[in-house]
């Protein structure tokens, strides 16, 4: 049987680099998008080559792989996942079945958005934070440091924001927290309720 490698293909984004702003300022993401996650799927496909890698779906190799590949991998797999939940013109409030999940979980949407916020900026250092469901639908608030996906944790993400410096640091400097804040606004809920399914 003939065997076919994957190249690992930058994401078409569904909005212009300059859609997200002021929130996301069009230079972050000439940055964000078009160098930072195009090197990690350029380096992802030069390490793969010649290893059992080469062949396998992305998520498949984050779920599998470790070190350099693992993190690579999963860098390019949280920032397609980024990018894909944000919107110019987001729905901002999540209603239906998730709406009242939310409710349930985290008493209201404004507590869910407090602690999820709370959660990114407390990370020491690089990293994720998510909104996760588990095998039962229960939903958590899941902060990860580097690269790490809470998929190879038995997690579904629903959304998840980026804590890496690069991703707000040429719009906030160092400020994080208001960084995630503005972040927020461009989550796009209808994405999300269709996660939750
Ligand atoms: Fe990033």
């Amino acid at each position: 049987m003939q065997s076919t490698i994957i190249t690992h293909q930058m994401p078409t984004l569904h909005y212009g680099l300059g859609d997200l702003a002021p929130q996301i300022s069009e230079e972050t993401m000439r940055y964000h998008y078009g160098k930072h996650l195009a090197t990690y799927i350029d380096n992802l496909n030069a390490l793969i080559l010649g290893t059992k890698f080469e062949m396998m779906p992305l998520e498949e190799i984050v779920r599998r792989a470790e070190g350099a590949i693992f993190n690579n991998a999963a860098q390019a797999w949280n920032h397609i996942f980024y990018f894909a939940t944000l919107a110019p013109n987001p729905k901002s409030t999540p209603t239906g079945v998730l709406g009242g999940a939310i409710n349930r979980e985290f008493g209201s949407f404004e507590s869910l958005r407090t602690l999820l916020l709370q959660a990114g900026t407390a990370i020491f250092g690089s990293g994720w934070v998510w909104l996760c469901k588990d095998k039962h639908s229960r939903l958590s608030i899941v902060p990860t440091q580097g690269a790490d996906n809470p998929m190879c944790d038995g997690l579904t993400p629903l959304l998840t924001l980026d804590v890496w410096e690069h991703a707000y640091y040429i719009d906030f400097r160092n400020r994080r927290a208001e960084a995630l804040a503005a972040a927020w606004e461009r989550i796009d809920w209808r994405i999300v309720e269709e996660r939750f399914r």
